[in-house]
């Protein structure tokens, strides 16, 4: 049964059309996935680059159309954003990394923010738009401790502050995602993930709450099946909240049984500044106010949304079956354009 959405002219009912941006990033990707397992909904994947091997992929799932779209460039959005009655929007802090800079870049976060607000007002505005969901990044469980905050965190929550400036709250949910799991297969020599080492940006004793990318669509899927309830929210989302010790714990229970002693090593604090100083201020940060999901008040929601949230064991598990089919172990080997690291960029 197709979901139906408002018609402009007649009666006849109408599959949702839902845009997401950044299609192509590891967030864009889940969550196009996810829409396209339910059948419900037209999606419109937006890239800058219709040609890359990732947007082939998503051009190849059944409810996907391709679009070019680029946040810094606002007419490409408007037209991308046309007869469209869902959006799904993320902006990216990363541009190429620089010595002395690393690749956070908040101008070039702020302008993709204000592009689309911009542009979501205006196909508001034009009848056809009636939802709005912005991934933003999880705030601290105590609202005082959220600054200082890390420069990439802090454009975020400003875009937030944007979308509420345009009166565009009361069609808005906003998702605040803690750290990707994903981060744990950072490229950096020596703290590489493997069955031995689990390696991680912040002391071994600290609570740090993590989640599966590919849960963010989980979240989308579930909001978009309650809309009107969650319209004017905003959540922060997490799968897990453990220390390194205990991520440690749940990979060695996993290959304890191969002779493997799995332990959390730690990315010395330094090293991280140097590499890419915002996700050492992030570090800090994590440590002094830790993200604020409510893990018990989401158990409830996820229920609610019928979203099962991956768990890290499941995820590990899925990972190590995939390096698997292609070598005897997770390796410690790395190659030198990888370096770099990929935390909550
Ligand atoms: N890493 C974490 O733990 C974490 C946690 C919470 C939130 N986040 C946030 O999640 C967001 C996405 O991160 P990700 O890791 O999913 O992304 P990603 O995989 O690094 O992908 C970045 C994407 O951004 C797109 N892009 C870059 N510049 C663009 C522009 N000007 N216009 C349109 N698209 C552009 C690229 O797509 P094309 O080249 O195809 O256009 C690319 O697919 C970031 O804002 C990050 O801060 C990250």
């Amino acid at each position: 049964m197709l979901e139906q959405g408002r018609t402009i002219e007649s009666d006849v009912p109408r599959t949702k059309v839902i845009a997401v941006t950044m299609a192509t990033s590891r967030q864009g990707i889940g969550v196009v996935k996810e829409l396209n397992k339910t059948n419900k909904y037209k999606i419109r994947a937006i890239t800058r680059n219709v040609k890359s091997t990732k947007a082939k992929g998503l051009k190849s799932l059944k409810n996907v159309e391709l679009v070019r779209g680029d946040l810094m460039d606002p007419e490409s959005l408007k037209k991308a954003f046309e007869g469209v009655d869902v959006i799904f929007g993320n902006t990216t802090p990363t541009k190429g990394w620089k010595l002395f800079r690393g690749s956070i870049v908040r101008s070039y976060e702020m302008e993709q923010g204000f592009n689309l607000i911009n542009q979501v007002k205006i196909a508001y505005e034009k009848g056809q738009l009636n939802h709005f969901i912005f991934s933003s990044i999880s705030k601290a469980k105590d609202p005082l401790k959220n600054d200082p905050a890390p420069g990439h965190f802090t454009s975020k929550w400003d875009i937030e502050e944007y979308i509420e400036k345009l009166d565009l709250k009361k069609i808005t949910t906003i998702l605040r995602p803690v750290s990707y799991f994903e981060n744990f297969e950072n490229k950096l020599p020596g703290y590489t993930i493997s069955k031995k080492v689990f390696p991680g940006i912040i002391g071994k004793n600290f609570k740090w709450q993590t989640i599966a990318v590919g849960d963010i669509g989980k979240w989308v899927r579930g909001i978009l099946s309650k809309p009107e309830k969650y319209k004017n929210q905003s959540i922060n989302i997490a799968g897990e909240e453990l220390t390194g010790v205990e991520m440690a714990m749940k990979l060695k229970s996993i290959v304890s049984s191969e002779g493997y002693q799995t332990s959390y090593l730690m990315i010395p604090r330094v090293a991280i500044k140097l590499l890419e100083y915002d996700i050492g201020i992030m570090a800090d940060w994590i440590e002094r106010s830790g993200y604020g999901a409510d893990m018990n008040k989401l158990k409830i929601i996820q229920k609610e949304l019928n979203i099962v949230p991956t768990t890290l064991t499941d995820w590990l598990k899925v990972k190590l079956e995939n390096q698997n089919k292609t070598s005897n172990s997770w390796s410690r080997e790395w190659k030198v354009s990888q370096w770099k690291l990929q935390w909550d960029k």
